[in-house]
């Protein structure tokens, strides 16, 4: 009898051995694909910290996410960079503003793309926060300003119900304002959209990871007297799991249909204990900073991009997300369906 009886590699002999018994797979249709649509025509900014990604005017925006179809991305999340920021966002809430007029565009051309809408002031802002400053009412004088929570409910309903009446599939509220899938459930409901599903940004944690986004959509916070620096008093902090399955509890009681984990990679233990525990499609944020560093690295040559990208992905997908979000989607796709990018 020869030694180890048991020969896990016996199944890892060739590649249609191991495809069999694969447990995990990815597929063009388990990504959404993230894109910064900004006012304007023929508009093709670069972004710095990311690179492959563009600020694209609506015009630009549609041929892009064309090809991306054509590669089986039939998703996308959008994200809008207005002409002009206030201090409450007002632009966020247009019904003709750079997200719902780039929805228009998009739905016109290909009816069948799923077209999700973040649903954030961030962007909107003069200060950069996700939603409305003012004095905070504990902690006495000297405290910074604070945002709003309940002031904010009410724009980012307007917001959302904008979204819908241009036509947008999901509206995914990633602000981390206590009660705003309530809010904006009830808007839509009100307003007729009771068939249009929110997906939650549930546990979205306060992090160094987002630093790229805020390049590309210009919504860092502000540095000014009283402004806070950072989003640690809405956004989780990293060390907290237990608070994590009480943010998505909080959310599927108020009627998401759908919840996220942001970032993914570094939170992958967050994902698979959402997707134990709920019974809501599971998906994961693969954001900026991590799409950042594995630019970074593929540019140097340390590793190689296409394999880290399809690794990375199924990771999500193991750790029990049925759909992530990722700068990377076209890319992935053609990786997937065998046309190189
Ligand atoms: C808006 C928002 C952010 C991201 C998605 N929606 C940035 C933030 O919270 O500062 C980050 C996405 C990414 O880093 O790719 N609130």
């Amino acid at each position: 009898m020869p030694y180890p009886q048991e020969r896990p590699r016996r199944l890892r002999r060739t590649e249609a051995l191991r495809a069999l018994v694969r447990e995990t797979t990815l597929a063009p249709d388990d990504l959404v694909w993230p894109l910064f649509v900004v006012p304007g025509r023929g508009v093709r900014n670069p972004v710095q910290s990311m690179p492959g990604v563009f600020q694209l005017s609506a015009d630009e925006l549609l041929g892009e996410v064309q090809s991306g179809f054509a590669a089986g991305v039939r998703a996308v999340i959008l994200f809008g960079i207005p002409e002009r920021k206030d201090a409450q966002g007002t632009e966020a809430w247009a019904e003709d503003g750079v997200v719902p007029r780039a929805v228009r565009t998009l739905k016109e051309a290909l009816p069948a793309l799923v077209v999700m809408t973040d649903v954030c002031l961030c962007e909107y802002t003069d200060h950069g926060h996700c939603g409305v400053l003012r004095r905070p009412t504990a902690g006495g004088p000297g405290q910074d300003l604070t945002v709003d929570n309940d002031l904010t409910l009410p724009l980012l309903a307007r917001e959302a119900v904008a979204h819908a009446r241009a036509g947008a599939d999901i509206v995914a509220p990633s602000d981390m304002m206590d009660g705003r899938v309530a809010a904006i459930r009830a808007a839509l409901d009100g307003a007729g959209f009771t068939d249009l599903p929110i997906l939650s940004y549930a546990a979205k944690f306060a992090g160094g990871f987002y630093g790229p986004f805020r390049d590309a959509a210009e919504s860092a916070p502000r540095e000014g007297p009283g402004i806070p620096r950072d989003r640690k008093a809405y956004q989780m902090d990293p060390g907290n799991a237990r608070e994590a399955l009480r943010e998505v509890a909080l959310d599927v009681a108020e009627g998401a249909d759908m919840v996220m984990v942001k970032p993914a990679v570094p939170y992958l233990d967050i994902v698979r204990q959402v997707k134990d525990r709920f019974l809501l499609p599971t998906a994961a944020y693969h954001v900026s900073g991590e799409y950042a560093m594995i630019k970074a690295a593929a540019e140097r040559g340390w590793i190689d991009e296409d394999r880290v990208v399809l690794e990375t992905l199924t990771s999500c997908r193991r750790a029990g997300a049925d759909l992530v979000l990722t700068y990377y989607a076209p890319h992935a796709a053609r990786l997937l369906t065998g046309k190189r990018p």
